[in-house]
């Protein structure tokens, strides 16, 4: 959890320019890297079904909303926001109280239903709109109406595949000027084997890095500008917040 977070690097605007990394952006994925791919969605999607994480999570929100998250996205302009991998929606619970319109989604019919039901009596002034999708794509979002993408405590155990096809869809979705912020693994900086499998890794973590992202950013038109490494449940380094943005 992040209570435990240790340590916070700011490594800040495009440090990550020209930093090697351990798989080749701007290329299509391998058969092997697809495979791997589908596994790490097959096992997400069975992983967050049901969950106690749910419940264990949302004490945690407020505080690391304020120290972590907040500080990175309070110039955001939240007017159409997308909170992705919503789970519970813990984090759409705050978003809501941002933003004109708000598109939570997940992987997990079960939780979008969680989300139905836990904002079932809200009665605005939010458009709050719930999807289900398959992964890697985000068919019900039309091009260029979000200002904001947003997802927390989920991208963290997504393959680096599924976060490349994920960025695709960021630059089509996003308004010129839009920005993002996502939560991801930054394990495989330092991991010393690409193909380990993420549940046997700390906290489950994908083989994803902080480099990767931003050149996935790069691949598909849009700017890293910040990135924050954090330690998680006693490991170093093992996250990072990405902020990027849509130029125009
Ligand atoms: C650890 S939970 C986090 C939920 C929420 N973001 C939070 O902070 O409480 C991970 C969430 O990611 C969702 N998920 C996993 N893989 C996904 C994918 N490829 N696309 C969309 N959602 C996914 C799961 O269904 C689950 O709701």
């Amino acid at each position: 959890m992040i209570s435990s977070m240790r340590k916070v690097k700011d490594l800040l605007r495009n440090l990550v320019a020209g930093e090697s990394s351990p798989e080749p952006a701007g290329r299509e994925p391998s058969a092997e890297e697809l495979d791997r791919m589908q596994a790490n969605l097959a096992e997400n999607l069975g992983a967050w079904r049901e969950s106690q994480y749910y419940g264990q999570a949302e004490p945690y929100m407020k505080a690391q909303w304020e120290s972590h998250v907040w500080p990175l996205i309070k110039d955001s302009d939240f007017s159409v926001t997308l909170d992705l991998a919503a789970g519970a929606g813990r984090n759409s619970d705050l978003l809501k109280d941002l933003s004109r319109e708000l598109w939570i989604v997940d992987i997990n019919q079960t939780n979008i239903a969680r989300c139905r039901e836990r904002f079932g009596s809200y009665a605005g002034p939010c458009r709050l709109r719930y999807a289900v999708n398959d992964g890697t794509s985000l068919p019900m979002i039309a091009s260029g109406s979000l200002t904001m993408i947003y997802s927390f405590d989920a991208m963290v155990h997504f393959d680096p595949q599924v976060i490349r096809q994920y960025i695709r869809e960021f630059a089509r979705i996003m308004r010129p000027g839009a920005t993002g912020f996502c939560h991801h693994s930054n394990y495989g900086s330092f991991a010393p084997d690409p193909a380990s499998h993420w549940q046997s890794n700390p906290h489950w973590r994908s083989h994803m890095t902080a480099a990767l992202f931003a050149e996935f950013c790069r691949e598909f038109g849009l700017e890293p500008t910040r990135q924050v490494i954090h330690s998680w449940g006693g490991t170093e380094d093992l996250d990072c917040f990405s902020c990027f943005r849509r130029p125009g």
